[in-house]
């Protein structure tokens, strides 16, 4: 196990009797080698959830350990990789020379410094822009030179707070290229985001946190409902055909071709077996389970109670 956490919890005193819980007792490990995924709306807690595992804040309550250390540790902080949710760097460095820099902090021998930064800014894609102070850098610029800072220290443990913030799709890709590479070469990677489809493209477990509260843990699939929510169904039905659909909801009609959905496969089915009789064809038959944003959504809906706004702040407030 590479981080585990037990009942974490952080407090933020407002002012004299105004609290925000912003994290509430946390429990939950993360495995050796596994894509992480920590998933939650703005304010969920994630960046304070972070931000206690790598000891830049304290927990109110409870305890955390990484490589079996309680937090905060150094031995543990030698072999992590971090990237805060909004880096910012010191502007008058070049890109290149900022990197060095943190090498020579994340303790990367001398000889192997400037091979390893010029990869590492190849790999984010800043090969062109390693000359250029930072002061001169794009915001995804910036953070693409942040990712490279986190990993130049070649960490076991690499924690990304954000990581496809300010990147365009190409960027997005990207990142999501680097950490199944992190992965493959045997790194744990933990990350938060509320880019669902990145999280459905990488991880291998996740955790949703809402209003401070670990809501769910696991693998996406054991996530989801297995259920089909509904079959769409397009076919051409010229015609008497046409009765055969009428049991569904019409989406489209384009002349004879019609796509309509239905709430059941057995509707969908009893449908298509009924318009083939009638002479009519089928064209695309499209069945949607739970995705990851129904998923989310419907989480959400549980949660909200009405009249009690937001939910960090009435807990402890
Ligand atoms: N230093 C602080 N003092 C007081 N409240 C804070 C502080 N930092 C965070 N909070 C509160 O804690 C809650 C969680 O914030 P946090 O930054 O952890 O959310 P997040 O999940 O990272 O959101 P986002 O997706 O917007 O980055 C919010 O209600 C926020 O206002
Ligand atoms: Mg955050």
């Amino acid at each position: 196990m590479i981080l585990r956490t037990e009942g974490l919890t952080k407090i933020f005193e407002l002012r004299p009797g105004k609290r925000v819980t912003a994290v509430d007792d946390l429990t939950f490990s993360v495995d050796e080698g596994e894509i992480f995924g920590f998933v939650g709306p703005n304010g969920a807690g994630k960046t304070t959830t972070i931000k206690m595992l790598m000891g830049l804040i304290f927990p109110t309550r409870g305890r955390a350990f990484i490589f079996d250390a309680p937090i905060p540790s150094e031995a543990s902080k030698a072999r992590i990789g971090y990237l805060p949710e909004n880096p910012s760097y010191h502007e008058f460095l070049t890109g290149l020379g900022a990197l060095r820099f943190f090498a020579t902090l994340a303790g990367v021998p001398r000889r192997d410094r400037k091979k390893r930064c010029e990869e590492l800014l190849g790999m984010v894609g800043l090969d062109g822009a390693a000359d250029r102070q930072l002061r001169k850098y794009s915001k995804g610029m910036q953070q693409r030179l942040g990712i490279a800072q986190a990993l130049v220290g070649d960490p076991a443990f690499v924690v990304l707070d954000e990581p496809m913030s300010g990147l365009d799709p190409i960027g997005r890709k990207e990142m999501r290229d680097i950490i199944l590479e992190l992965k493959r070469r045997g790194k744990t990677v933990f990350f938060s985001t509320h880019i669902l489809p990145d999280v459905e493209a990488l991880c291998d477990r996740v955790g949703v946190i809402l209003g401070g509260e670990l809501r769910d843990v696991g693998r996406i699939g054991d996530l989801l409902s297995p259920r089909v929510r509904s079959v769409e169904l397009t076919a051409v039905a010229p015609g008497v055909a046409r009765e055969a659909l009428a049991r569904g909801r019409l989406l489209t009609a384009e002349g004879d071709r019609l796509t309509v959905a239905f709430d059941d496969e057995g509707a969908a089915d009893a449908a298509v077996r009924a318009l083939v009789m009638a002479s009519g064809r089928v064209v695309g038959l499209t069945r949607h389970r739970e995705t990851l944003e129904d998923f989310f959504v419907r989480r959400l809906d549980e949660t909200r109670v009405p009249d009690r706004g937001d939910g960090a702040q009435q807990k402890a407030g």
